[in-house]
């Protein structure tokens, strides 16, 4: 039988090719988005990694979730900085979640609050494309808006203390396997992966129903 990390990759491959393949993704990895596009967009995941990462200490104890708690992997402070960078000091004021966002961000602390092995299945969702996908992103990014290389504005993408990324990847897919969980709940959390990415493609929608391209 395939481990569970195979399983898991596996599973949301389709829709792995959905999210990279949204009308949206497509025109930010394009280079048709303007920055207030790549702002809100930005704002977006500031809501879905304060849902992740508020109150995760409390998971560090948890015997499933808890080896995932890694502080090398948290986002928010660095999507501060961005904000701060791309909406000025001010950032936080008039900040605000599309519906699909706060669906999102709701789904996760619930998941957070509640059941361990479906934070899993949202960590995994984020963390590991950001370490993957994400960096096309940020190239991208650099290069469309020129943001300085990994400085403000693209710092989210930036894993500052994570030296090797393939090498890090390598090391979660392994706690992926030693995930302590029967056969059902393994399913259980396959299945919230799948939402996961569900949640996230609603979110490109959204944010391309915002920004359609003129051209
Ligand atoms: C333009 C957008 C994206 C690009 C170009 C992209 C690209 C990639 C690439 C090249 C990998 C392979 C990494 C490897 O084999 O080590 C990967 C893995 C991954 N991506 Fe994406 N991705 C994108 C969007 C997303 C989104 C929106 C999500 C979910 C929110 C996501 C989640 C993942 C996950 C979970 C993995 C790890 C798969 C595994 O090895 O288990 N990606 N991505």
């Amino acid at each position: 039988m395939d481990s569970f990390s195979t399983l898991i990759r596996t599973a949301s491959h389709e829709q792995h090719v959905a999210a990279e393949t949204s009308t949206f993704m497509s025109d930010l990895l394009g280079g048709r988005l303007g920055m207030e596009a790549y702002t809100r967009y930005t704002e977006q995941l500031w809501f879905v990694y304060d849902a992740l990462e508020d109150g995760t200490m409390r998971l560090a104890s948890d015997p499933v979730a808890g080896p995932f708690v890694q502080p090398e992997l948290f986002r928010l402070a660095a999507l501060e900085r961005d904000l701060a960078h791309l909406r000025g000091p001010g950032w936080r004021t008039g900040l605000t979640a599309l519906p699909a966002t706060e669906a999102y961000a709701a789904r996760v602390r619930e998941c957070a609050q509640g059941w361990p092995g479906g934070y899993v299945a949202h960590h995994y969702t984020r963390y590991l494309g950001d370490l993957s996908g994400g960096q096309i992103i940020r190239d991208r990014a650099e290069r469309t808006w020129g943001f300085e290389r990994k400085g403000d504005g693209v710092r989210f993408y930036v894993f500052e203390d994570i030296a090797n990324p393939a090498a890090f990847k390598r090391g979660y897919r392994e706690l992926l396997d030693a995930v302590d969980a029967d056969d059902l709940e393994k399913q259980r959390v396959v299945a919230e992966c799948r939402r996961a990415f569900a949640l996230n493609t609603a979110v490109f929608r959204a944010l391309g129903e915002e920004f359609p391209l003129s051209a």
